[in-house]
């Protein structure tokens, strides 16, 4: 017992008092707000990680305090010849001041992060002539000097995170364990509340991520063949209470339920009782970071499980950061700090992203570490769970009151023994309104699809496999105001496993009001694809294209389909409109800066 009391005490040591740590500043200069934006960014990092922080411009910070700072990291960008920013102009002169002791800034740790465009011959010029003064002054430089590049293939960020990942801090004690955002009070003999609170149901407001609004479901139905391999469901929604408005091209999203196995196993491994009741108490004035909006109160812990924490996420480095703390056993201890170590991030990447591991499946590799976690710090472990977002495949038009969207229900293999399955389409598919009411909060947001208002424009979609959920919109919507130059194309696997809404576009064609193209890619011996579709009707496209002004989509999974359809499109420019190889591309980029050309894709 004395061996445990002992333990209990080196524990409880891990709390450092939160006025202990040092705190970061972070100093910006910045000419268009890039610098600021990615200063903000860094200080948002820190907060994640509970580190007091602040961020400003240089000239709006006292350079005479800067000798009783003890971490700071400057992030500047530099302007046409090589100068410094204007809200850094200040600074610049003081800094370079001969009168200067060279000693002066001994007790700073620091780093700088340098944003420039290497196309410039004075590429970050003023990061690394900050970087060389602060050395001559005596202050300990964290890292090499950061230098983001704007002409990087993948943009700045692509410097950035690596960078910041190289700034090591010999003053913070890293791996800490604060106390935690939030205190769970636990209530006892209080009955199960429903959680389900309908909040502003009736209110007037315009439902959004932090006010969604629960959605009736009307009809759950598989449109896939029971023999297709993939399930693919057509699912609707009664919004006539809402205040909900939406045109072709919109997304709805909505937060995702862990499964209720998921849920069992979690309170499991932490010992917790699904059905206890508590109410939270915020702790200090970090906990908004990700408050659990809309919580009920009280709340039941299964409820917390199920609607509230990301444990069937994939896990970031931060998570091994966090567990890391609690962990008392060598083996384990090593590892996670392993995970959460720079060095550390091919072998986390190989553990966990990869294979899509999730946070549950590491809780079970670190049984010691799981055992030891306190409820309280569920908040600060768990990233809440993410919305998803799904194409609108109606029209209000066509189905007044009523939204559907056409949902795949991803399943995938990985190196893991059990298959991998998306939360949100797994979970959708689950839910049958015919067994009783069942409701999903959601809200609706623009997208990236824009359809042209002029009754005169013809519209050519490409929409393969649920591709085609934004167009059914679009066709619903301009079939309902009489836009009759419509032209789509489908593609499939087969014509009686996956051609979804066949009744419906045969109706379309019959009434004229769409010429449809479909491909069917195993219905035959070789693969037929949309791409040949679009080549093969090439006359028909270059006329609506070239002279009634047409709009041209792509909407789809990702992969080599876009591509090959814009080669095909360019292939039809060519054949038809007699255009060079080069001349195609540019007509292609210039119908793309009118708006003529968009594509919407995902994986
Ligand atoms: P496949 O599975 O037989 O290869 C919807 O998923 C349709 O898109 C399917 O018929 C699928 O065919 C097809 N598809 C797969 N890869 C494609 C690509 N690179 N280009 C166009 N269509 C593709």
């Amino acid at each position: 017992r004395e061996r445990e009391r002992e333990r209990e005490r080196e524990r409880e040591m891990l709390f450092l008092p939160r006025m202990a740590l040092p705190s970061l500043l972070v100093l910006y200069g910045s000419q268009t707000g890039t610098a600021q934006d990615t200063a903000q960014r860094i200080g948002r990092q820190a907060q994640r990680k509970h580190i007091q922080n602040r961020v400003a411009p240089l000239d709006g910070y006292n350079v005479a305090h800067l000798i009783s700072e003890s971490l700071v990291i400057f992030v500047c960008s530099t302007t046409g010849q090589g100068d410094p920013p204007d809200n850094m102009k200040n600074f610049w002169r003081f800094l370079f001041r001969k009168s200067l002791p060279a000693g002066s800034l001994c007790q700073l740790d620091c780093a700088v992060l340098g944003l420039g465009d290497s196309s410039y011959p004075k590429f970050n010029f003023v990061a690394k002539k900050l970087h060389k003064r602060l050395q001559q002054l005596g202050a300990s430089l964290l890292s090499s000097v950061g230098l983001a590049d704007d002409q990087h293939d993948l943009g700045a960020d692509a410097v950035i995170d690596p960078w910041l990942l190289s700034v090591t801090v010999p003053s913070f004690p890293r791996f800490c364990r604060l106390p935690p955002r939030y205190t769970f009070h636990f209530l006892e003999g209080v009955g199960e509340t429903s959680g389900d609170t309908e909040r502003n149901s009736k209110e007037q407001r315009v439902p959004s991520e932090s006010h969604p609004f629960p959605a009736r479901m009307t009809s759950n139905q598989r449109v896939s063949h029971p023999s297709h391999f993939q399930e693919v469901r057509l699912i609707e929604f009664d919004i006539s209470d809402s205040n909900i408005e939406f045109t072709a091209g919109d997304v709805v999203s909505m937060r995702p339920c862990n499964n209720p196995e998921d849920v069992e196993q979690f309170c499991q491994q932490l010992r917790l009782d699904p059905d206890s009741q508590f109410i939270l108490k915020a702790n200090d004035s970090t906990a908004g970071t990700h408050s659990p909006a809309g919580l009920p109160e009280p709340c039941s812990l299964r409820h917390l499980v199920e609607g509230y924490l990301g444990v069937a996420a994939v896990p970031r480095r931060s998570f091994f950061e966090t567990l890391q703390c609690f962990s008392t056993n060598e083996l384990e201890k090593e590892k996670l700090a392993e995970f959460s170590s720079a060095e550390g991030q091919d072998e986390l990447h190989a553990y966990c992203s990869r294979p899509r591991r999730t946070a549950l499946e590491v809780l079970c590799d670190f049984p010691h570490t799981t055992a030891e976690l306190k409820v309280d710090y569920l908040l600060d472990l768990f990233p809440p769970i993410q919305p998803r977002s799904f194409s609108i495949a109606s029209s209000p038009l066509a189905h007044p009151g009523k939204l559907q969207i056409l949902v795949a229900v991803v399943g995938y293999k990985t190196q893991i023994q059990k298959p991998r399955r998306g939360l949100c389409s797994t979970w959708l598919s689950s839910l049958d309104p015919s067994q009783g009411e069942v409701r999903v909060p959601l809200w609706v947001k623009k997208g990236t699809l824009r359809f042209p208002a002029d009754q005169d424009i013809p519209v050519i979609m490409v929409g393969p496999g649920t591709g085609v959920a934004p167009f059914r919109s679009a066709l619903q919507e301009r079939i309902a105001q009489g836009k009759a130059a419509n032209v789509l194309f489908f593609g499939c696997r087969s014509q009686f496993k996956d051609f979804y809404f066949s009744a419906e576009w045969r109706d379309r064609v019959e009434e004229g009001q769409l010429k449809l193209f479909t491909a069917f890619s195993r219905d035959q011996e070789d693969k037929i694809y949309v791409q040949h579709r679009v080549k093969e009707q090439s006359k028909l496209l270059w006329d609506l294209i070239a002279n009634r002004n047409a709009y041209f989509y792509i909407a789809g999974a990702a992969k080599d389909m876009p591509a090959s359809v814009c080669d095909a499109l360019k292939a039809t420019f060519q054949l038809e409109g007699g255009l060079s190889l080069e001349e195609s591309d540019q007509m292609l980029v210039a119908m793309e800066k009118a708006g003529r050309f968009q594509s919407e894709t995902w994986s």
